[in-house]
């Protein structure tokens, strides 16, 4: 079996590369797995010999409420300290489940199982897991890693189209922010759930992913924050429609647009460079714009909320060019009211 092996303050974890089925018959006897309904309708048949707890699907789900459920139902099944929970579905199940597991008895061991493309190539890897708040996304967590994470290629077979775009924004993203050879081949090849090329283009996401977070596991050296390229304004949008209607691949597809032509207006990244961007997200069926952006105001007052944001400036991660990324400080408000007008 092909690992990846992680490095973290506490230890390492692996990611490892197996069948959905091998995946399963690894998980230990002591277990809990939180799914959503819609995976664990379509893998009812596997299912049916572990202790399930279902959530609604979509990210509404990763509320205050939706950690409360969890938590209540393993104390309820009497789950313990040796209790291994497992997130088996998208990045919600992973990030909800991942914290529900931080938090049970101060901690009980995670495996993440993802099954999207999303959260394959991003929210799986790297030990941060959390909820929203009303006043913004992700503003309860954790870095808690797992004891291993299962990618299971076979599972991104059942996906549906939209949901297989919406995690082609995180692996364009990884191209847009440090590796022009992956805007090659994603450029050169139409990717699909089925491609023979995508199992690959998964493994050498995670591999950048990897590098970064053992350079900067709590995102305090500014390194993990490139990570989070289009994720300022992205995560506004989510916000400003309520958490549903744009997904978070959609909503971070819009906030590289907006983001690159903030880095044009402050002079990082050369001009042209939003308009590339654009070409290769409208290339892959992705949106490069929403009506929520004509509510400058709300959008601008949520960045403020931002976990990257302090002492009452905006900081986001920009593009010094296609292919490099940098935390930049201090974003003037004006820059990124006519970024948001432009778009
Ligand atoms: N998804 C961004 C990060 O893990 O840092």
């Amino acid at each position: 079996m092909k690992t990846i092996q992680i490095d973290h303050k506490n230890g390492k974890y692996s990611v490892q590369f197996q069948e959905l089925d091998q995946a399963l018959a690894d998980l230990p006897s002591d277990l809990r797995i939180v799914t959503d309904e819609n995976v664990a309708q379509l893998y009812e048949a596997k299912l049916g010999n572990f202790q399930v707890l279902s959530i609604s699907p979509g990210e509404q789900s990763k509320s205050m409420d939706g950690l409360g459920k969890i938590l209540s139902w393993l104390a309820q099944s009497r789950a313990t300290r040796k209790t291994t929970l497992c997130a088996f579905g998208g990045g919600v199940v992973g990030d909800l489940a991942g914290f529900a597991a931080a938090v049970y008895m101060r901690g009980i061991p995670l495996i993440q199982i993802p099954t999207s493309l999303l959260s394959q190539v991003d929210s799986s890897v790297g030990g941060k897991v959390g909820i929203d708040l009303p006043e913004g996304k992700n503003l309860a967590g954790a870095f808690y890693p797992p004891v291993h994470v299962s990618i299971c290629s076979d599972s991104l077979a059942t996906l549906p189209a939209r949901q297989f775009i919406n995690g082609m924004a995180e692996v364009w993203k990884y191209g847009f922010i440090m590796d022009t050879g992956l805007l090659d081949i994603l450029s050169q090849e139409k990717l699909s759930s089925a491609h023979p090329v995508l199992s690959s283009i998964v493994e050498r996401c995670i591999r950048l992913k990897a590098e970064v977070v053992q350079a900067d596991e709590f995102e305090t050296l500014g390194l993990r924050a490139i990570l989070n390229f289009g994720h300022t304004v992205g995560h506004t949008i989510e916000f400003a429609t309520g958490y549903g209607p744009v997904l978070h691949g959609e909503a971070i597809s819009i906030g590289m647009v907006v983001e690159s032509r903030i880095g044009e207006r402050i002079g990082l990244s050369p001009n042209g460079t939003a308009d590339q961007v654009i070409h290769c997200l409208l290339s892959q069926g992705l949106p490069v714009t929403h009506e929520c952006l004509r509510d400058v105001d709300k959008l601008v007052q949520a960045m403020y909320a931002d976990k990257k944001s302090e002492k009452g400036e905006i900081a986001m991660s920009l593009l010094s060019d296609i292919g490099s990324c940098r935390l930049m400080k201090g974003v003037e408000e004006s820059v990124i009211r006519s970024a948001l007008q432009a778009s």
